[in-house]
């Protein structure tokens, strides 16, 4: 059974959470200051970027200092009665067995601006006579609605934590997982995910879950652009968009290309896709989009590519009918474009070779690497004094002599006899 480790590896307590120490001390002080009596401000506004801890903080607090927490998200206070509704929840500091409460209204960018003006209001209204602290939480507190709430409040700035930080967590979790993971390849991470903890942490899950080494090699090629976060939620859209329209849309919002958008489908509808008559569509209508994509190249007549999008999105989208929306399946990168890339570099270290040997046997570098590469192989693989003098011969590169090798050992033993 699948988990994410968002999930696994929450904070529990406030001493797990990463970064953002002095905003975490400001709201600390604050909880305290209720034992002394009601302070000035009754509500705290906790606001910045997505992924960065603003609600996990909330709760390990809670947790820490033995609270109640009452959790409420948008849809529980969108209309004046709904909020007046627990308001009573608000009006007594402490709960009938004696555990302070705590209420939170998490995500109120959730809100619409005019439709759900009479939740906002009622808001400030049980702020005004809380007799328990009330935390909101928003990505930006000084969006223009919030104007009157935001003058009740005690606000409080969550920033993007340092790659350090962030570095420091994955770390911790692959020490965990029993991952030994090469520190650039966890700073990639890092830094791929620009402060957003949320999308790191999912990141090394779908690259590392169920490996016992992590190297640079692994994540390097996912590049800085095709940010995880985007990519899944525009595959979400695709893979469980409802309408044509929506799936299609998607494409737009990806920041990667379309070539790379279609090894992202393939490689997920197998696993998302469960009822065998759905995926057999879907394969069937990604088939498609690769004939066209097949034809683009051949013709370079780019008027094809609106096919290509139709068939790998509102194709795929389509084709689902009987899968259901259950449980959670994490998204996979695309292991070809992975494949791809590594035979890319083994291509172009292969025409090296092939052209140190077309210098001294005077036939062409791909022949070379195709019709001479193979005995080499041979010999390097059973003969290190022989392979010593064929690679001095032809003045090969330790690189190359590894390459040649397909083994360390062998490329050391070899290399060693070079001096
Ligand atoms: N500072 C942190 N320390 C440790 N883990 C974190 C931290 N921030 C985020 N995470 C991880 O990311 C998940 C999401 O964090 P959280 O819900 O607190 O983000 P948020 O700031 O509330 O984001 P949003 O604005 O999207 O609601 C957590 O469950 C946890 O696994
Ligand atoms: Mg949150």
């Amino acid at each position: 059974m699948y988990q994410p480790w968002t999930v696994k590896y929450k904070p529990k307590s406030l001493k797990e959470v990463v970064g953002n120490k002095e905003a975490i001390q400001k709201f600390v002080d604050w909880v305290k200051s209720w034992n002394e009596g009601i302070p000035e401000k009754r509500a705290a506004f906790i606001y910045g970027p997505p992924g960065v801890g603003k609600t996990v903080t909330v709760e390990a607090l809670a947790n820490d200092f033995k609270m109640e927490l009452v959790e409420k998200n948008a849809s529980d206070y969108r209309t004046e009665e709904a909020v007046k509704r627990f308001a009573g929840l608000a009006s007594q500091y402490g709960s009938l067995f004696g555990t302070r409460r705590i209420i939170l209204f998490d995500e109120l960018d959730g809100l619409t601006g005019t439709a759900d003006k009479g939740g906002v209001k009622a808001m400030v209204d049980v702020i005004k006579t809380a007799q328990c602290p009330i935390v909101l939480i928003a990505n930006n507190a000084f969006d223009p609605r919030f104007a009157v709430l935001r003058s009740y409040c005690l606000l409080i700035e969550f920033k993007k934590p340092s790659v350090t930080e962030v570095l420091k967590h994955l770390k911790a979790i692959c020490l965990k997982e029993g991952i030994d993971a090469e520190e650039n390849a966890l700073k990639f991470i890092a830094q791929r995910s620009e402060g957003d903890i949320r999308s790191a942490v999912t990141d090394l899950q779908a690259l590392a879950q169920g490996k016992k080494r992590l190297t640079y090699d692994d994540v390097s090629w996912l590049g800085f652009r095709d940010r995880q976060e985007n990519i899944f939620t525009v595959l979400r859209m695709i893979l469980y968009g409802k309408t044509c329209d929506g799936a299609k849309r998607a494409v737009n919002m990806a920041d990667v290309d379309v070539d790379m958008l279609f090894e992202w489908i393939y490689e997920n509808v197998p696993n998302h896709f469960t009822d065998p008559h759905d995926l057999a569509r879907a394969m069937d209508a990604l088939s498609m989009a690769d004939v066209y994509r097949g034809r683009i190249k051949r013709t370079q007549d780019w008027g094809f590519i609106r096919y290509v999008i139709d068939y790998m999105t509102a194709g795929v989208a389509m084709a689902r009918v009987n899968t259901k929306t259950s449980g959670w399946t994490p998204f996979h990168f695309p292991e070809r474009i992975q494949a791809l890339s590594k035979s890319k570099e083994e291509r172009s270290i292969q025409l090296e070779i092939g052209k140190k040997i077309k210098r001294k046997c005077h036939i062409s570098a791909t022949r070379a690497s195709k019709e001479i590469l193979p005995y080499l192989r041979i010999i390097f693989k059973n003969n290190v004094e022989m392979a010593a003098g064929i690679a001095k011969w032809l003045d090969l590169t330790p690189e190359m002599v590894e390459y040649v090798a397909e083994s360390k050992e062998k490329a050391a033993a070899i290399n060693k006899l070079l001096g």
